[in-house]
């Protein structure tokens, strides 16, 4: 079937591997992704589909409701699979207010537009919210998060998070809005930027710069790769009921230390390093303010209702990822030199 979708957000990290999933799966769909470009986005990400007769790039800012507005006139999108995000903890301790901003505006932004888009008839359109297991607080030693658990986000991200998965359900009670939720937890891969935990301790380790672990490095997360959260997100999309929320993760706890440790061993194997060579960069730093102690998803749900299960054991995709970035060391020195921003205005100048 032909569908216009907008997906927002897709020069970032989880937006890239979900445009490239789309535009090479689904010819009949005309897919179009929106993205404000700031520094997390990076249309280098997805070079190899430029050109492909079912997809074009928008650049722009999901906060602009004029623009926002604008945009839903011109296309008619059958669905909206909203990415578009300020996404790093450490900054949001810092600048709370670009993710009000963003995370929250701009999610309403687009909700309003899609229902006045939609408004005549809901049938066939679907707003879908990918959002983060981290709108349910910080797990103790037990437990995990299911559908149901209460939200109790800490973070100034996990907080904008809540607010918009809420404004979502918000919209669906009040103008019955078709819309399905996701919340994944961590994920792993190619073109992660380098400010989050894994291409950060890669590219350290590459360059024999000391690992910064937060606390003592007892935080457990639950990782997943990107690209399964991508198939997940295509279950969802073409399967799921209006109204459903998904829990999405590995069932692959990980304390911080025990996580990089592991990576050390599989960085000195590729380097040719003596083993033991990388831990040696370990370096206990200042914990971040009001460190989440520890997230585990519970996804059943998914797996029984959708046939969802993700495909790589950890350890396979922890090697993947690593020779992913030791083959790509270009892609890190143009994020580290900046040289990727000029990526848009040398390519679309004159489109
Ligand atoms: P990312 O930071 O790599 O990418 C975000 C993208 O959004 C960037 O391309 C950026 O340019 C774009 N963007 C930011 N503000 C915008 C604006 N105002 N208008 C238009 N575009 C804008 O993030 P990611 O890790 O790919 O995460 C994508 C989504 O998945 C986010 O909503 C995040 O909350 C959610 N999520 C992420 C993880 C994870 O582990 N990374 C886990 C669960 C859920
Ligand atoms: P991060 O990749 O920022 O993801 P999130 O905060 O959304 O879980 O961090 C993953 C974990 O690694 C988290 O417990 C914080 C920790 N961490 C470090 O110990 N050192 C670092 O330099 C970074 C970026 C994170």
């Amino acid at each position: 079937m032909n569908k216009t979708i907008l997906i927002t957000g897709g020069a970032g990290f989880i937006g890239s591997h979900l445009v490239r999933l789309f535009v090479n799966k689904y010819p009949n769909y005309q897919i179009i992704n929106l993205d404000k470009l700031t520094y997390a986005g990076n249309l280098e990400n997805i070079a190899d589909i430029e050109n492909m007769p079912n997809y074009k790039f928008i650049k722009g800012d999901i906060v602009d409701a004029e623009f926002i507005n604008k945009l839903f006139k011109e296309y008619s999108f059958d669905g909206v699979i909203h990415l578009a995000a300020e996404s790093h903890v450490d900054r949001s301790i810092t600048d709370p207010m670009a993710f009000i901003s963003t995370n929250v505006l701009g999610t309403v932004n687009l909700l309003n537009a899609a229902k006045e888009s939609w408004k005549d008839n809901f049938d066939g359109k679907r707003f879908y919210h990918v959002s983060t297991d981290e709108v349910y607080g910080a797990l103790g030693d037990e437990g995990f998060f299911y559908e149901d658990t209460s939200y109790n986000p800490q973070s100034p991200y996990s907080a904008s998070k809540a607010s918009s998965d809420h404004f979502v359900r918000a919209y669906g009670n009040t103008y019955k809005f078709p819309y399905v939720i996701s919340n994944c937890s961590n994920n792993y891969g190619p073109n992660q930027f380098p400010e989050k935990l894994l291409p950060l301790a890669i590219n350290n380790i590459k360059n024999n710069k000391p690992i910064p672990i937060y606390g003592k490095g007892e935080n457990i997360r639950d990782w997943l790769y990107v690209l399964d959260h991508a198939r997940a997100i295509d279950e969802i999309y073409h399967k799921a009921d209006n109204g459903k929320t998904y829990n999405i993760g590995g069932h692959n706890e990980w304390t911080n230390i025990d996580l990089i440790r592991l990576l050390c061993k599989i960085m000195d194997h590729k380097l040719g390093r003596v083993e033991g060579d990388s831990e040696k960069l370990i370096t206990y730093v200042t914990d971040r303010a009001g460190h989440d102690l520890r997230y585990a998803i519970d996804a059943s749900l998914i797996e029984k209702e959708l046939a969802w299960v993700p495909s790589l054991t950890f350890e396979l995709g922890l090697e993947k990822t690593v020779d992913w970035y030791l083959e790509n060391q270009k892609w890190m020195d143009r994020i580290v030199s900046g040289d990727y921003s000029k990526y848009y205005d040398k390519m679309y100048s004159n489109r």
